[in-house]
């Protein structure tokens, strides 16, 4: 099955090829050279004041960051993202230089993801962002401290063989992919 979006109009390749698999192949690994382009991408991306308010803790399956954030994981999540090569934890700077809220930092972090994601997608590498995980779990064992906030966790993967899954993973990743309308968030 395809999972390329249904697009009205076309659109970029690596925009519409992109989905949030759950099925990583799990004798897959990526390593920090395999995930620097998504990072340069992300280093690049634009940002309120050029603040830059993002950084990302990433854990490799085996090593001992991936553990504690495996270990956070709520749900489902815990049963299929241990399954991916990496897990990155993106982190918002809540503060702007001068000590004052950073209206923008999560907006930011946003989009350096967006960013990171598109370029991994172009390398090969598919995402899955998730909000399912215990935050202070997550904060305490990496020791994340204010102004420093964890938003979300990424798994980064290769998606597996879809002829090795079944079940409930399997009823998930052939779910129709569903959007709204353009014409119902822009007028
Ligand atoms: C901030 C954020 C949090 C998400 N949290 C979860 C999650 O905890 N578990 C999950 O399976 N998917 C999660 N997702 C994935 C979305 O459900 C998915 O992106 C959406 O259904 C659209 O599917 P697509 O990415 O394949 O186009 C999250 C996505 C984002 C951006």
């Amino acid at each position: 099955m395809t999972h390329r979006a249904n697009t009205a109009f076309p659109i970029l390749d690596v925009l519409a090829e992109r989905w949030s698999p759950r099925a990583f192949d799990h004798n897959a690994t990526l390593t920090h050279a395999d995930l620097a382009p998504a990072f340069e991408a992300a280093r690049w991306s634009p940002s309120a004041n050029n603040l830059q308010p993002w950084s990302f803790i990433v854990g490799y399956r085996g090593d001992e960051t991936f553990e504690k954030i495996a270990a956070t994981l709520s749900g489902f999540n815990a049963s299929w993202a241990p399954h991916a090569s990496a897990l990155i934890v993106a982190v918002t700077h809540t503060l702007t230089a001068s000590g004052r809220q950073n209206a923008f930092a999560r907006y930011d972090l946003g989009q350096a993801v967006a960013h990171f994601s598109i370029q991994a997608q172009a390398n090969g590498i598919s995402l899955h962002q998730m909000g399912g995980f215990d935050i202070d779990a997550l904060t305490a064992a990496l020791g994340v401290n204010e102004p420093l906030e964890i938003v979300s966790v990424i798994a980064a993967g290769i998606v597996a063989d879809p002829s090795t899954i079944s079940g409930e993973i399997a009823e998930r990743e052939n779910a129709p992919r569903e959007r709204k309308e353009v014409s119902e968030f822009v007028r």
